[in-house]
């Protein structure tokens, strides 16, 4: 299988996570192998790598990309909010470095066949682990007006998410929605005409990032596994977290604040009683954003936001 992805602000991340050899690291999204490659032969010799992902084909190719340094990976095909029962599993009980780069891969864009780009013609699944029971056809063609147009404004801002919705209900009576293509066409043709050119994105990206969030549960999930973060990693540790969508960096942000917040009794409390640690110190008071140079480069650099803390 050719899995094409082009990792993101690579060095920015190697540096952040501090790679020693001998040491072990997670990469909780693999992708196409692209940090992992990369962190691999910074942690030699002695170094362990685990590596998760929710969808097969990025655990299918890792077998084959990391092949080289096979005695000192392993692979999980698993939902990142797993790690704490797979490194117990493991007989790992802290590590020294962990990645997530959220978000959708470029094979899982171009070459899925999940109907994740509005621009192909593919049934409308949008799943990235298709062992989970429900695809954006589901929620399509089963969700209420109302609830499709929260999702729609919710997790895409798009400012015609009513519109959508009912034009989704209309049609659905017709016919079931079953391809990226029909919703797309229909997205389109409720959208005020000249759209594309003001806004220079297609009419249905909005949308279809919306259905693709809520189809893997994406701001949930993140939100999970944000709590249990801190207690996976090693004192000096280090936790660095790729984002590509405002609500996303806000979950880590606000995490990340709570995480480096000790006591948060009223301030008129004479003393402590929540007993509350501080646990993470942040490395990144902003945002790290890519070069214009890797944005010229990789368009799907545009939007990311880097974020990291080390473990107290
Ligand atoms: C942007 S890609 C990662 C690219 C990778 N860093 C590289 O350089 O090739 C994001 C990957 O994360 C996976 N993913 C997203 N949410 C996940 C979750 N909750 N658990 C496990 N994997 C997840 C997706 O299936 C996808 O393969």
């Amino acid at each position: 299988m050719s899995y094409h992805h082009i990792p993101v602000m690579l060095e920015e991340v190697l540096g952040y996570l501090n790679c020693r050899p001998g040491k072990t690291y997670v990469d909780c999204t693999l992708g196409g192998c692209g940090h992992s490659r990369a962190i691999l032969p910074r942690i030699m010799p002695g170094g362990r790598l685990i590596g998760l992902d929710q969808d097969l084909d990025a655990i299918v190719n890792a077998r084959e990309v990391l092949r080289p340094f096979e005695d000192s990976v392993r692979l999980f095909h698993a939902d990142f909010t797993r790690l704490p029962e797979l490194l117990a599993q493991s007989d790992v009980f802290a590590v020294d470095g962990i990645l997530l780069d959220l978000g959708l891969s470029l094979h899982q864009l171009e070459s899925s066949g999940r109907g994740f780009s509005f621009l192909k013609d593919e049934p409308l699944d949008m799943r990235m682990d298709i062992r989970s029971s429900t695809s954006a056809g589901d929620l399509v063609n089963r969700m209420s007006e109302k609830e499709l147009a929260r999702i729609f404004r919710q997790y895409g801002e798009e400012r015609m998410s009513r519109k959508i919705a009912r034009k989704i209900i209309t049609e659905r009576k017709q016919t079931p929605i079953t391809t990226s293509r029909q919703l797309a066409e229909l997205i389109c043709s409720v959208m005020p005409a000249g759209f594309s050119a003001k806004h220079r994105i297609h009419p249905a990206t909005r949308t279809f990032m919306a259905l693709r969030i809520a189809v893997n549960q994406e701001l949930e999930r993140l939100k999970a596994f944000m709590q249990t973060a801190a207690d996976l990693l090693t004192p000096g540790g280090r936790l660095c977290v790729l984002s590509f969508h405002s609500l996303e960096d806000r979950i880590v942000k606000h995490s990340l604040r709570d995480m480096e917040t000790a006591c948060i009794c009223p301030p008129d409390f004479p003393k402590c009683v929540c007993s509350k640690q501080k646990t993470m110190r942040v490395l990144t008071r902003r945002t790290v954003r890519p070069t214009d140079a890797e944005i010229r480069k990789n368009r799907m650099a545009r939007s990311t936001k880097l974020r990291a803390a080390e473990k107290i």
